[in-house]
């Protein structure tokens, strides 16, 4: 069963509008929250960020935190398997025409679905996972989860066809603000700095210190990023948050790849080149562990 303005109903009986905004022009916000055990992990940081992410394209939240979370909780209950992932979808709706500006008086359309929760696998999490890099050929405001997915389409079938797991993205050093580097060369070619995956935000390891992009429109700030840096920072891991160039994460010792699906992954090789030793490095499986430890605490009671 999922839901769909205001019912539930069965997955084959779901049907929204072809004009609907989020068909035409994908003018519309969509949240992934990981369950585990039925338990909503980090619900509360989804579901503001899911209101941040509809204020910043103007569409009036249609429920307020409390009723999200009771239809979240309620679409968690109809599903026959525990560990779930829940899809959040809301769209500017259909206005009946195709027609750019907001329209007046629609209603959104309100979806939440729930699949089967699929982590890494014990031997991608031992062995690690591959990726390619990527110039980041998305728009300037990547802080917002929009439904316009096709970078993330192109980049992840590029990786797919490569026989890797994730695209690593660089954008020139101007979008960050950043002054091109000078490595006293007239010439040199412009620096290019470390923005995110194409579904996932990238921590990278040198010398023993934890470096992650700080947030900014060019990244969607991961609810996992943010638990990996207050685990970090109750563990006295040392952490640098600061613009990460392409050079140090082509000279990393490990890096990894966050989110609500894949939890912290390590990519050991990128474009073909092992990233430090080719294995996964120390910090990831410390990171990993506490982690994993945090979740069995906090979603399933310790047990
Ligand atoms: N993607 N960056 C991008 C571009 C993402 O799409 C995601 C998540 C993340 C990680 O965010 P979080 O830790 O909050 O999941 C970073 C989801 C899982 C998806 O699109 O399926």
């Amino acid at each position: 069963m999922l839901y769909l303005n205001g019912q539930f109903v069965n997955r084959q009986d779901a049907t929204i509008s072809a004009l609907d905004r989020g068909v035409l022009f994908g003018d519309g916000i969509y949240e992934v929250i990981p369950v585990y055990s039925r338990k909503p992990f980090r619900l509360d940081e989804h579901l503001h960020r899911l209101d941040a992410s509809l204020a910043a394209i103007g569409l009036p939240n249609p429920h307020s935190i409390e009723q999200w979370a009771a239809l979240v909780l309620e679409t968690i209950a109809r599903q026959d398997f525990d560990d779930q992932s829940v899809y959040l979808h809301v769209t500017r709706g259909n206005a009946g025409e195709r027609d750019f500006p907001f329209p007046a008086d629609v209603a959104p359309t309100v979806m939440i679905n729930s699949s089967r929760l699929v982590t890494p696998t014990p031997a991608q999490k031992a062995a690690g996972v591959k990726a390619i890099s990527h110039g980041d050929f998305r728009w300037l405001r990547c802080d917002i989860k929009s439904l316009n997915l096709l970078p993330t389409v192109l980049l992840r079938e590029a990786a797919k066809r490569a026989g890797c797991a994730e695209a690593v993205m660089f954008r020139d050093s101007w979008a960050f603000g950043l002054e091109a580097a000078s490595n006293g060369a007239a010439q040199s070619a412009p620096q290019r700095y470390l923005s995110e995956g194409a579904a996932s935000n990238i921590f990278v390891v040198k010398d023993g210190v934890l470096l992650a992009p700080p947030k900014s429109q060019l990244m969607l700030p991961g609810i996992t990023y943010d638990l990996v840096i207050e685990i970090a920072e109750a563990n006295q891991v040392p952490l640098e948050i600061r613009p990460i160039s392409e050079a140090e994460v082509r000279s990393a010792d490990e890096l990894w790849m966050t989110s609500s699906t894949k939890e912290v992954l390590s990519i050991v090789m990128l474009d073909g080149e092992p990233v430090g030793d080719g294995k996964v490095g120390p910090m990831a499986q410390q990171l990993d562990t506490l982690y994993q430890a945090f979740k069995q605490q906090v979603m399933r009671g310790g047990d």
